[in-house]
Order: structure tokens, then C-alpha cells, then sequence
């Protein structure tokens, strides 16, 4: 056989995805994102679950046939192992462990949040090592030094809220709907980024703190709010401009700051957050005067996706980095 070819499962929040990865080619990347959390204005972990159970079938078996790949095909099964959501992380495992027993095939497990940072390597431009990447989404907001595609050290990380969440829980004090993040970015082209300052933490070295700048705009709005019951609505745009800038500001200080320190000048970035119009514009302009060279993932590959689980399993089956049928779902993976 001279092909070698991964099935990888992902369904550690609310997107349900599968993917072929044949000899370190992600194929395709078939997503089923749950719409049923919106509603709620926030990720509800057991209607997660069951949405899982629900699609992980069909999506499993959309991938393999649009990769025209058959059962008998298949060299190892990896799926994502942590951090997650543990009802939702044990749909893909279960799923994923009844494949690789009967098949009598590998299984691998995979670290989600490494797996954002090698979504670098599915498609070109790729970055070389030693990178940084500023890892942001509703889950995580980490900068990592990336070494090797299996060597990579966390520099600084939030020790509350994860940005996206920052980006969501402001949102919703403005009365926007779940998940507000890319709304905030909407609404921000046309709005006054100078217009409003907040109270926010800075934290020392590379960590980060969001949760003291969410309480510093609720109680701005609180306050305005008092003396104008309309004013969100009138100065809309203007507030999603200014959170967004401190928000933005906040992340790339301390990627400059990491940058200067590690003496790297390959920058990268992963996450649903990377899809920020405002963070890419920044990190651009950032680029210039810094000497980095900035890598930023398709859309498609920035979000949950499969197809980055298949190229992270790719890499661990080269190591021999396999698990065994009892592997559990570790919801606080370690990194
Ligand atoms: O990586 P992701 O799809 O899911 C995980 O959290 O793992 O990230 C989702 C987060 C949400 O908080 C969402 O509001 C945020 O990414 N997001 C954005 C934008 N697009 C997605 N935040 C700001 N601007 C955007 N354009
Ligand atoms: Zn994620």
C-alpha cells in the first residue's frame, strides 16, 4: 500500500468535523456547527453533546466519501482527546475507538489547542520554526513558541476570561446575540476607535487578564446608561470600535513584547479570534516596523476544524505517538 491515510474526528465545542489527511494532505474538512446554541446566548454543553451524537455519522461519512475513501482504506483513526467539553469530547473518542477496534488500526489523540497551531502547515504560506503564535478563541488566549511541529512551549496565557469570551460577554451587554465577536468586528468598521476608554488589568510578563476589562465596560455603560437610557443604542458603533481596540491592543503588546524577548520574527496567529478585521489589520501594520513575517490561516482553518486535527495526528503518527483503547477524554489537557 503505498498511501497512507487518517480519518480525524474533532468535536470538542460545538462544530461536529471530520477530515482525510492522506500522507500529510488535508483533503477536505467537512464541519456540522451546532445553530442550536444561540438561542441561549452561549454554548450549552448537553444540547452539545447530543448534537454530536446526532451528526458525527453523517459528517464521518461525508468526509470519507467526498475523499472517496473506504473503510478498508484506513490507517489510523485520531480524533481530538482535550481540551473540551467532556460530554462533547466523549462523542468523537467513542466514535472514534469503535472505529479503530474494528478496523484493528491506530488511534491518536490529539491536543486541540496544538492542533489550532499546526493548522499552519494544511495549506501555503507555512511558517518556519522557530514561530510564535497567538493562539485566540472562545476557549483560549495563549502565545506559544513553536520549536518543531511536536515541540512547543506556552510563554503566556490568560488566567481568566479567554478573549473571545471578552468579545462575547460585551456584546451581550449590548444587547447583540451569541456569539457577538464577529458582530463587535461588523460594527466596528464604521465606528469612532478613539471615542471611549476602560478601566482594564495588566497583568505582568506575557499573561493576560480580560476579565477586569469587561467589568471596566459594563460599568461604563452602567454609568452612561444612567444619565442616557439610550445611549448603547446611539453610540453603538463607536463602543464595538473602542472595545475592540482595547481588546486588540491588550493581545498584540504582549505578542511584541514575546517577539522582542524570544528574538523571533515568524509571528502566527489561530483561533476563531484571528478572524478579527481589526486584529489582522494591526498585526499588519505591526509587521513592518517589528521585521515579522505574519501568517494567518483561511478562515475555514482558523475556527474548529478537523482538517487540523488530521494534520497534528499526521505528525504524532510519524513520532509513534499513538493511544491505547482505554485513552479517557481529558477536558484540562495538559499542553
Ligand atoms: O476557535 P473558535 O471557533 O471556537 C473555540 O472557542 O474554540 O472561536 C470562537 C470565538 C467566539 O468567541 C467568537 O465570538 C470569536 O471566536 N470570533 C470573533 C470573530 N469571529 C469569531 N471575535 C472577534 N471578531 C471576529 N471577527
Ligand atoms: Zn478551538
Amino acid at each position: 500500500k503505498v498511501k497512507n491515510v487518517i480519518l480525524a474526528i474533532e468535536s470538542s465545542c460545538d462544530e461536529t468535523s471530520a477530515s482525510i489527511c492522506v500522507d500529510g494532505k488535508v483533503m477536505n474538512n467537512v464541519i456540522a456547527t451546532q445553530e442550536i446554541h444561540s438561542k441561549y446566548g452561549g454554548v450549552v454543553p448537553e444540547l452539545a453533546s447530543r448534537a454530536h451524537q446526532q451528526a458525527i455519522g453523517p459528517v464521518v461519512k461525508e468526509a470519507m466519501a467526498t475523499a472517496n475513501v473506504t473503510m478498508s482504506d484506513l490507517d489510523a483513526i485520531a480524533f481530538t482527546q482535550g481540551p473540551g467539553l467532556l460530554g462533547a469530547l466523549l462523542v468523537g473518542g467513542a466514535f472514534a475507538k469503535s472505529m479503530a477496534l474494528a478496523l484493528n488500526i491506530p488511534l491518536i489523540g490529539v491536543h486541540h489547542m496544538k492542533a489550532h497551531i499546526l493548522a499552519h502547515f494544511i495549506e501555503e504560506p507555512k511558517p518556519k520554526f522557530p514561530f510564535l503564535c497567538l493562539t485566540v478563541s472562545g476557549g483560549h488566549t495563549q502565545i506559544v513558541r513553536v520549536d518543531d511541529y511536536l515541540d512547543m512551549a506556552i510563554l503566556g496565557q490568560t488566567t481568566d476570561d479567554a478573549v473571545g469570551e471578552a468579545f462575547d460577554k460585551c456584546a451581550k451587554l449590548m444587547g447583540l446575540p451569541y456569539p457577538g465577536g464577529p458582530l463587535i468586528d461588523k460594527l466596528a468598521k464604521e465606528g469612532n476607535e478613539n471615542k471611549f476608554t476602560f478601566n482594564e488589568t495588566l497583568m505582568p510578563g506575557l499573561d493576560y487578564s480580560f476579565s477586569g476589562i469587561k467589568t471596566g465596560f459594563m460599568n461604563f455603560l452602567n454609568k452612561e446608561k444612567m444619565k442616557d437610557p439610550d445611549f448603547v443604542e446611539k453610540n453603538k458603533k463607536d463602543l464595538c470600535a473602542s472595545i475592540q481596540r482595547h481588546l486588540i491592543d491588550m493581545l498584540l503588546s504582549k505578542l511584541e513584547l514575546a517577539a522582542r524577548q524570544e528574538r523571533v520574527n515568524q509571528v502566527a496567529i489561530a483561533g476563531g479570534v484571528s478572524a478579527n478585521s481589526g486584529l489582522r489589520t494591526k498585526l499588519e501594520q505591526l509587521s513592518k516596523p517589528n521585521g515579522w513575517e505574519v501568517f494567518i490561516p483561511r478562515f475555514e482553518y482558523c475556527t474548529d476544524n478537523a482538517g487540523m486535527i488530521g494534520m497534528t495526528a499526521h505528525y504524532q503518527q510519524l513520532a509513534g505517538d499513538t493511544v491505547p483503547l482505554t485513552a479517557s477524554p481529558m477536558p484540562r489537557m495538559k499542553f
